[in-house]
């Protein structure tokens, strides 16, 4: 029986009150699970519903995907960038392409200008993805590609380049992230309507079932929308309303469950508020599998697995004293571990400042090294099960993401919830409170707000040489001279008919890259049959 006396908050420290809103109580005991078992609300690891992780064995089996997101300039600094991540241990690499990439525009469009190579790798052809993974061994590495609206592109040239260097298609292994919902909600790398865009995910799932089984179809992104300043609660509930739609839009273009099911993954943040991010990723475990099994009737167990990667929280780094993230991103590789991440990206200390110098990025890897050799968090599964506080906080967290997806559902689904403006006015609201409580000083954040020192010596950031844009531009002019522009427009009208009937796009998309069509050119195509999206606030 907890005294009750120690369960109400002293008169000097009030009560805590969690990321998600919920109220953490100083002391948690017996009745806070009352009624609870771990048969009726944990299961087995490795088994339905997964609340405890998606294997049994979990680290103790094989340590999490250490994948660091990296990617910057031209294919040729990436590539070199990526020999440096393997040579120090990172198990899956993890492509940041630039935004003219993302947006599906080449590095001489006008609209790139000063874009090239900054946030990203620049890849406008065979010939840039070429660069890219020269030298990588890609029958042994998994490539997770961070694109959304142009994911097919790039999955098909990874494909075409990995035929190249003799790997069947079937054997290459990563993921695309290719999860436009969360865009047009927070990140707004879209370039289509949502309803061509879910077309796209459909044929994008069927042609990996087909020609690409061990791929990773999606990676449905809880981070932007944290980033963005969702709640724990928020993020999962928004990630797997997108989650539904998805695979409700598979269904209706034909495919079966347990087919496609398997192949879809999920991307979430980690915060420093550990306890409650254990507790979300347990919750969104439980909450994953029902709703496959009740909902969509999934049979196979891999079709209710909710694998998952995770990034520590970008948003939580303080350019003030940029050390002190190094705490920072191993308390959030700590929660993301004890929460049975499958895959986990750790931020360099200066990445508040700049991209991550090639130092930061190797501290932000060994940070993970530590966790999985020098600790013992990997000797055992789940090691909160059962406990009082975490338990309960899985509960809670559950319940509230389970009452907003409710509210996503009477909206008419994610989609439909998206058009109103339903998430984005949600998360802006809770985006809104994170400021005032750190401008309030109820949020402490070392180094800013409190424990901040007069001035910090200067630190030398990584640049990215803007020349870079001109060497793309080069690069563009010669591979238009040197291909035979007859075939790349007859594959590009190909494709533009096969996107005004029902075929599968993925088709006549790699045949047109194969004949050196452009990133911009195949974009430019599906943009003339099926329009851009504009928001209705931009109207
Ligand atoms: N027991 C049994 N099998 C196990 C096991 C265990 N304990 N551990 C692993 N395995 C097996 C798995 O079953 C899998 O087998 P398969 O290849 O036949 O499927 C294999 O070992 C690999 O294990 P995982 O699939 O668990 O690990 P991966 O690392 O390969 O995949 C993932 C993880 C989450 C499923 C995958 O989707 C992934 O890698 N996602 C990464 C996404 C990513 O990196 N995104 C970056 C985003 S950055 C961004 O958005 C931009 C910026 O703004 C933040």
């Amino acid at each position: 029986m907890t005294d009750p006396a120690a369960s109400k908050a002293s008169p000097s420290r009030p009560a805590r009150v969690g990321e998600s809103g919920l109220p953490i109580k100083p002391v948690y005991g017996p009745d806070d699970l009352a009624g609870w078992t771990p048969a009726s609300r944990l299961g087995e690891p490795g088994s339905y519903p997964y609340t405890r992780g998606v294997y049994p064995t979990m680290y103790t089996g094989r340590p999490w995907t250490m994948r660091q997101y990296a990617g910057f300039g031209t294919a040729a600094e990436s590539n070199r960038r990526y020999h440096q991540l393997i040579e120090a241990g990172t198990a899956g690499l993890s492509v940041a392409f630039d935004l003219p990439t993302q947006m599906g525009y080449d590095s001489d469009a006008p609209i790139a200008h000063g874009e090239v190579g900054k946030v990203g790798v620049a890849i406008d052809s065979i010939e840039d993805m070429r660069l890219l993974f020269d030298g990588i061994p890609l029958d042994q590495v998994s490539t997770s590609m961070t694109i959304n609206a142009p994911a097919a592109v790039l999955l098909l040239l990874y494909q075409l380049v990995g035929e190249e260097h003799g790997v069947d298609p079937g054997r290459l292994s990563g993921t695309i992230q290719n999860d436009v919902l969360k865009e047009y909600i927070a990140r707004g790398t879209y370039i289509y309507p949502p309803k061509a865009s879910l077309r796209l995910v459909s044929d994008i799932f069927a042609y990996c079932q087909a020609e690409l089984a061990r791929f990773n179809t999606i990676s449905i992104s809880g981070y932007h929308m944290a980033e963005a300043g969702a709640t724990p609660a928020q993020e999962i509930a928004f990630t797997l309303a997108d989650g539904i739609e998805y695979v409700q839009a598979a269904i209706d273009a034909g495919l079966d469950v347990d087919e496609f099911a398997p192949r879809l993954s999920f991307f979430f943040v980690a915060r420093t508020t550990l306890l409650e991010e254990v507790a979300k990723f347990r919750a969104a475990r439980r909450i994953w599998a029902q709703v496959m099994r009740d909902r969509f009737g999934a049979r196979n167990p891999k079709s209710q697995m909710l694998r998952f990667h995770t990034q520590t929280a970008g948003v939580q780094l303080t350019a003030q004293q940029p050390e002190v993230n190094l705490v920072r991103v191993a308390v959030q590789g700590l929660a993301a571990v004890l929460g049975g991440t499958q895959s986990l990206h750790t931020n360099a200390y200066d990445e508040a400042i700049a991209l991550p110098s090639e130092k930061a990025a190797r501290l932000a890897l060994r940070t993970q090294q530590v966790l999985a050799y020098e600790t013992d968090v990997t000797a055992t599964v789940d090691p909160f099960a059962g406990s009082y506080a975490v338990e309960a906080m899985t509960d809670e967290v559950e319940q509230a993401a389970r009452s907003l997806m409710e509210t996503v559902e009477d909206l008419g689904g994610a989609v439909a919830a998206i058009e109103k403006g339903y998430q984005k006015a949600e998360i802006e609201q809770a985006a809104y409170q994170i400021t005032r409580d750190i401008d309030g000083g109820e949020r402490v954040v070392v180094g800013v707000n409190k424990f901040v020192v007069p001035d910090d010596e200067r630190y030398e950031p990584l640049r990215v040489d803007p020349a870079i844009e001109e060497g793309q531009r080069d690069r563009l002019a010669a591979l238009r001279a040197n291909r035979d522009a007859a075939e790349v427009q007859a594959r590009l009208a190909e494709l533009r008919s096969a996107a005004e009937g029902p075929d599968n796009v993925l088709y006549p998309m790699k045949r047109a890259l194969a004949a050196r069509a452009t990133v911009g050119e195949v974009c430019d195509a599906l943009r003339e049959v099926w329009g851009v999206y504009t928001p209705a606030d931009a109207i």
